[in-house]
């Protein structure tokens, strides 16, 4: 049974830089929720915030209702976190990355062979990772964020750098990961991509703009693709914070 993931008004500030600005959010189940959004609308603070790597300014993520950032180290071996920034050794080969990994969360060598081959890079193993293409570098962050098989899974970006025919095999993985029960949050600038989602959070400067299905947001934009969707959902929504308005300003808050 997956954990529930819940976020009552959460609010993350950097010094004058309101990164979330009230978020209510509530996963289980068992869903892939793609995170959507301009770049700084802040879906790497949410995921840190809900990772519990990030202590809230105000409001709460909690799972199974305790504060990420008191989970226990039990609990936490059941989350992976692939990071935007790149996060593994330069200096090891693919396997000893995904290897050190694996004995963190004490998992063995099979748990390894299975994430290179999720992957697609068992044959290339052995390799170090400075002579690796960007692509393979991000799929052994990828190996190394999911080797101990996590209930939770929170992958920011993952697909960047990644061709068009990898993008849709790790999206197979995704999938089957979430049919096995898992709880996977991936954020992503292609929106082609998160038609395969279940729901897609749509942020903009550190609000929920939109959270909705797929078919939803075509549905309420009376559009076809998910990219019509989204700019016809920017171009209807109240204006933001710092743009003026034709009714005389937003509320402030
Ligand atoms: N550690 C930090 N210190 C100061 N400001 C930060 C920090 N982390 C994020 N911010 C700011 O918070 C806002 C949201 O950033 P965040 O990284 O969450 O956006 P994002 O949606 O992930 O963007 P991108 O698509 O570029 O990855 C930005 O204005 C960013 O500059
Ligand atoms: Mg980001």
């Amino acid at each position: 049974m997956p954990p529930t993931l819940r976020t009552t008004d959460l609010r993350r500030e950097f010094g004058s830089i309101t990164a979330l600005d009230g978020v209510d959010l509530s996963l289980g189940d068992g869903e892939i929720l793609g995170v959507a959004g301009p770049n700084g609308s802040g879906k790497t603070t949410l995921i840190r915030c809900l990772l519990g790597l990030l202590r809230p300014t105000a409001g709460e993520a909690t799972v199974d209702g305790t504060p990420t950032e008191a989970l226990a180290a039990a609990d936490r071996r059941h989350i992976g976190y692939m990071p935007q920034a790149r996060a593994i050794y330069d200096d090891l080969t693919v396997r000893e990355n995904v290897a050190f990994f694996a004995s963190l969360y004490g998992v063995g060598d099979d748990a390894v062979d299975r994430a290179l081959s999720f992957v697609d890079l068992a044959d290339r193993a052995s390799a170090r990772i400075g002579e690796l293409s960007g692509g393979m570098v991000r799929r052994t962050s990828l190996a190394c964020a999911l080797v101990h098989d996590p209930e939770i899974l929170f992958l920011d970006e993952p697909t960047v750098g990644l061709d068009p025919k990898l993008r849709a095999s790790m999206w197979d993985g995704f999938r089957q990961r979430r049919n096995d029960g898992a709880l996977v949050v991936v954020s992503t600038h292609y929106l082609g991509e998160v038609s395969r989602c279940d729901r897609v959070l749509f942020l903009r400067e550190g609000r929920v703009l939109a959270l909705d299905s797929p078919e939803g947001f075509l549905d309420r934009t009376d559009t076809r693709d998910l990219e019509m969707a989204f700019l016809a959902l920017l171009e209807n929504a109240p204006p933001a914070r710092g743009e003026s308005s034709p009714a005389g300003g937003e509320e402030s808050r």
